[in-house]
């Protein structure tokens, strides 16, 4: 069923129809401004700071992320198509885990999520747009950090490993919050399930990335750089056009782990 289009439609509905098309432009324009050009401030000051920065995130970024996760999790081997439960950390309107719901197949049943923002507005977001999707979604307010998953559970561990996505989160960590990150991931992809960690193409945003990268890579994992060329759907295409932007592929880099035993 395509689940896109409807979306796509209501998304213009509640974020793009009620502002005068030059003012979407500018707010859009802005957000990019403060994804690109002050990226570096993005730990100590949200870039979703006005109405229309939201919406501009929502309607346009977020459909975004949604079409590249989902090319990455298609591309991925076929056991990161197995989970049945995704911790979204830093889920933002929580298009990442719907994403990675819808590329594998229908015939399975839906994953369950958890989606963790520090942002409440994100989290509203994050609810309707999964009752837009038809994900089993559950939203919590808290920092990121404090919900990574234990590596030894309590419990025993599910048939299907659970798996943690962190999609354009993780630069929006101060420092010393990305060092304490990075070992608590690596044991829970040795340890209890998938970690899918998404980031931007461009170099800079991500100085972080190689060594991360050869962390992983030494755990059994892999670290990817995407250009996937696909027809953006028209809305997309329309608000890319008036806003200027060049966007011939969706491009980013992933990393992603999973224990030997679910390889
Ligand atoms: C660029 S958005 C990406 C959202 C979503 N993952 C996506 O792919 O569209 C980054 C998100 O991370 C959240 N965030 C940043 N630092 C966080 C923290 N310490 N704990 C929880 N969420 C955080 C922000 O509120 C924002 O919603």
């Amino acid at each position: 069923m395509d689940v896109l289009t409807p979306w796509l439609g209501a998304l213009h509905t509640r974020h793009v129809a009620p502002y005068r098309p030059q003012e979407f432009t500018r707010a859009l324009r802005a957000l990019s401004a403060r994804y690109v050009e002050r990226r570096s401030e993005l730990a100590g000051r949200s870039a979703l700071d006005s109405a229309g920065k939201r919406s501009a995130f929502a309607a346009f970024y977020a459909p975004l992320h949604y079409l590249t996760i989902r090319e990455i999790v298609r591309a991925l081997p076929e056991v990161a198509r197995e989970v049945a439960h995704i911790t979204d950390l830093g889920c933002g309107t929580g298009v990442g885990a719907a994403a990675w719901q819808d590329a594998r197949e229908n015939s399975r049943p839906r994953v369950q999520v958890v989606g963790i923002d520090q942002n409440q507005w994100a989290l509203d977001e994050a609810k309707w747009n999964w009752q837009q999707l038809g994900v089993d979604g559950r939203a919590k307010r808290a920092d990121l950090i404090a919900e990574i998953p234990p590596a030894h559970p309590a419990r025993p561990a599910p048939p299907a490993p659970p798996a943690l996505l962190l999609a354009w989160s993780i630069n929006e960590l101060p420092r010393h919050a990305q060092a304490q990150l990075l070992p608590l991931l690596i044991a829970f992809a040795r340890e209890r399930g998938h970690v899918l960690i998404v980031e931007p193409l461009a170099r800079g945003a991500a100085p972080w990335w190689d060594g991360w990268a050869s962390a992983f890579t030494k755990i059994g994992g892999r670290a990817d750089e995407w250009k996937f060329r696909v027809e953006l759907p028209p809305m997309l295409k329309e608000l890319s056009a008036r806003a200027g932007f060049q966007r011939d592929y969706l491009g980013a880099r992933s990393m992603w782990a999973v224990p030997a035993t679910g390889r």
